[in-house]
């Protein structure tokens, strides 16, 4: 039998998309019946986690409150989706150890990217040093080493991004079969390669 309940973890430089693919993940999943919700670190920023600062240490912290309640949501069988820069590798595999079902999704897209879509407008304000230790300007990012998926946004569409995850819930069995996909299987091989279709 399938368990439901996982954390899916998605990481990646401000503006890479990991909202993006958290709401979409998170429509899929409830659309059909299975019970999930988004953990966005800008939102949390607002009450959870308002207290603290963009030092390692506050960033810490917070992936720290995160995966709290991200565990609480896991042990109903619910789906928890964070969607949180967490650029350092040593909390994300604190985050692994303590939950365990964890998904760890990479949202890759070059800083230059990232900068030329800045919907908030922080990479500008960073780049002109009005906003100190930013993510992927001044401040660092590590990328994860092994993560179970790595998807290009900026080579694919997010329904793209989001068939690759799926599947990869689906071969993990996170997810039945027939709560996949948006795209036909044979596509799915080609956009491993982050080719577009
Ligand atoms: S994390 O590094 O601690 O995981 P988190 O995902 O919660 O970060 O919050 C990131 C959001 O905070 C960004 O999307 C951005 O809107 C805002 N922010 C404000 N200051 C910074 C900063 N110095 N570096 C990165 N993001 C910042």
């Amino acid at each position: 039998m399938i368990h439901t309940g996982c954390t899916v973890w998605f990481t990646g430089l401000p503006s890479s998309g990991k909202s993006t693919l958290a709401r979409l993940l998170c429509e899929h999943l409830t659309d059909r019946g299975l019970p999930a919700a988004v953990l966005d670190g800008d939102e949390l920023r607002q009450w959870l986690t308002k207290d603290l600062p963009f030092t390692k240490e506050g960033r810490d912290e917070n992936i720290r409150r995160i995966t709290c309640v991200a565990e609480l949501l896991t042990r109903v069988g619910a789906f928890a989706l964070v969607a949180a820069i967490s650029p350092y590798a040593e909390a994300r595999a604190r985050a692994r150890q303590k939950l365990r079902r964890f998904v760890e999704v990479h949202v890759d897209c070059p800083v230059a990217i990232c900068c030329r879509r800045d919907p908030k407008g922080l990479y500008a304000r960073a780049r002109q040093g009005e906003i100190a230790h930013f993510t992927g300007i001044s401040d660092p990012y590590e990328p994860p080493m092994n993560p179970e998926i790595r998807v290009r946004t900026d080579r694919l569409a997010p329904r793209q991004c989001l068939d690759l995850i799926l599947d990869k819930l689906v071969e993990l069995q996170y997810i039945p079969d027939d709560h996949a996909h948006c795209t036909p299987r044979t596509r799915i091989a080609a956009l491993r390669h982050d080719e577009p279709v």
